[in-house]
């Protein structure tokens, strides 16, 4: 285990497991379209949607927002900026949005509101965690591999001031690390 990591939330191992069910999952639910036009958002679930699309056997269109509400810390900045200079064309698409966590929910509440404003026909979340709390912004993800209570997280995507993401678990780090 990495020096900094008080405790391991989520193995490596379990990760693997519950992305084998959710992917069964988005098979059953998106069985009637040709094609999956994924949004991921940046930078947070890149592990997450590699190993989820790579169990996934459809035409996959990826396309991938850079969006930040934490700038580095533990806590929202309650603003959700979209740093992209040009959006995806989601018109008339099924869109799937895979992001890391659902915390205060509204990354993911303001994402589907744009994404709908750019014409998607549907908008669906998947979340590798979704937090044990209110929402600042009603929202349930469609499919969350794991909820955890309310705590800050690093590991498989998830950064503190941009690093731990290549851990291949998730953990709580150190409290004498975390300012
Ligand atoms: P909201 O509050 O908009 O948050 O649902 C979503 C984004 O906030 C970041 N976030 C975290 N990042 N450990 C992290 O490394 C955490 O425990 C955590 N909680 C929220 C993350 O970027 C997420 O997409």
């Amino acid at each position: 285990m990495n020096k900094d990591i008080e405790k391991v939330l989520i193995t490596e191992e379990a990760i693997g497991r519950r992305l084998d069910e959710v992917a069964q999952r988005i098979i059953a639910d998106f069985s009637n379209q040709d094609s999956l036009q994924v949004v991921a958002i940046l930078k947070g679930s890149v592990f997450f949607m590699a190993d989820l699309l790579r169990r996934i056997p459809f035409k996959i269109e990826i396309e991938c927002l850079n969006v930040s509400s934490y700038h580095g810390g533990t806590t929202s900045s309650g603003q959700v900026d979209f740093l992209d200079q040009k959006l995806p064309d989601v018109h008339r698409r099924c869109v799937l949005v895979v992001d890391d966590i659902l915390d205060t929910g509204q990354t993911l509440g303001e994402v589907k509101a744009k994404l709908t404003r750019l014409g998607a026909s549907e908008v669906k979340t998947c979340v590798l965690i979704s937090k044990k709390k209110e929402r600042v912004c009603d929202l349930k993800a469609d499919y969350a591999a794991f909820e955890i209570d309310d705590e800050f997280v690093v590991g498989y995507g998830l950064d503190y001031r941009g690093q731990y993401r290549n851990l291949p678990y998730v953990g709580v780090l150190k409290s004498s690390l975390v300012s």
